[in-house]
């Protein structure tokens, strides 16, 4: 692999690899600044983005960076360097995330380069998945992969899954009376054709999936009460395949880490022919976040519920221009 030089289209190629990351919502709440003296990048959260009242302290917009990191380590190496990374290195400023510094690597990282081709094939799929198993094998590589980047996933067993499916629940029952959190969903859907189609963010209503005729599966509705012309209704997954990721701390570098787990496990199941998506509704309640840990797991602070499944792969939805969220000095 050879390294290429930093111009202005390989840093612009890098920062759009990065920002195929998932984020709540399609918030996409980051910035990228890129130093040629240095050739470092430095990644920082906007919280123009944030979601005051779906996530008051920032930790799902942490988690949504911290996979843009991933994406862009796993690109630089795959570009031929080393991305020498420091989390929150200004403790005055902690808007500034972490710093990438791309250097000559002493030997390839070939584990993150083979997650490459992952970064576009991963999209989060609202449907209906099959009931087959996940090999032993594939759950041991996922938890493998989290672990990697300082994080823990776990598989729950079957009451676990049932507790979730109830805070899920009772997450929905509480957001349906919230003015807040509806205000977040209301600005970051596109609902109507035309918008979106032509978003640059937020979700589309062609991402939406069918609504839930039947099944458990924890599928976030992103309609709610409103209408959407033309969606379809379908069975769910009666059983779901649910996966924990949580770290042992709870605090921003945790965040950080979790983030760049939880992309780290999506994209090694994407290549390995698994559908992803995340759900956050139980964990954006302080109290439902705390009841969704198993006690005997090393898991102190659960970070994200993802659930897995052979499927339909979800659509592409779109990101802003590079233009806008790249600065180069
Ligand atoms: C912290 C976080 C929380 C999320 N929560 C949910 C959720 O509760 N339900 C859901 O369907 N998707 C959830 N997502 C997925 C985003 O909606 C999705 O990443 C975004 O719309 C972009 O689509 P893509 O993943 O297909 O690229 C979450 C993503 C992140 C990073």
């Amino acid at each position: 692999m050879s390294v290429q030089p930093l111009d202005t289209k390989t840093v612009t190629a890098l920062v759009h690899d990065a920002t195929a990351a998932p984020s709540m919502h399609n918030a996409q709440p980051w910035r990228f600044r890129f130093s040629r003296d240095s050739s470092t990048f430095h990644v920082r959260s906007d919280l123009g983005r944030a979601m005051p009242h779906s996530d008051p302290d920032t930790r799902a917009l942490h988690l949504g960076c911290g996979a843009a990191l991933f994406n862009l380590r796993v690109a630089a190496v795959h570009a031929g360097w080393e991305p020498a990374t420091h989390l929150l290195p200004d403790p005055a400023d902690p808007e500034l995330l972490a710093t990438v510094r791309l250097t000559e690597p002493a030997r390839p990282d070939s584990a993150l380069a083979s997650l490459y081709p992952a970064i576009y094939r991963r999209h989060t799929s609202r449907y209906p998945f099959a009931e087959t198993e996940i090999p032993a094998s594939v759950q041991a590589a996922l938890a493998d992969a989290a672990r990697r980047e300082g994080a823990q996933l776990i598989f729950p067993g079957a009451w676990h899954v049932q507790l979730l499916l109830d805070l899920v629940h009772d997450a929905e029952g509480r957001d349906a009376v919230d003015p807040g959190r509806a205000e977040d969903l209301a600005r970051w859907t596109r609902i109507g054709t035309d918008i979106a189609d032509t978003a640059t963010d937020g979700v589309p209503e062609y991402a939406f999936g069918p609504s839930k005729r039947d099944g458990k599966a924890p599928v976030r509705d992103f309609a709610g009460r409103r209408r959407v012309a033309g969606r379809s209704a379908a069975i769910f997954e009666k059983s779901p395949h649910l996966a924990l990721l949580g770290t042992t701390n709870d605090r921003p570098e945790d965040w950080l880490r979790a983030g760049q787990a939880m992309e780290r496990v999506l994209l090694l199941a994407t290549l390995e022919g698994l559908a992803t998506s995340l759900t956050s509704h139980a964990l954006e309640w302080t109290d439902l976040r705390w009841v969704a840990r198993d006690p005997q797991s090393a898991i102190g602070y659960v970070s994200m519920v993802l659930r897995l499944g052979y499927g339909p792969e979800g659509p592409e939805t779109s990101r802003r221009p590079v233009r806008d969220v790249l600065d180069i000095e």
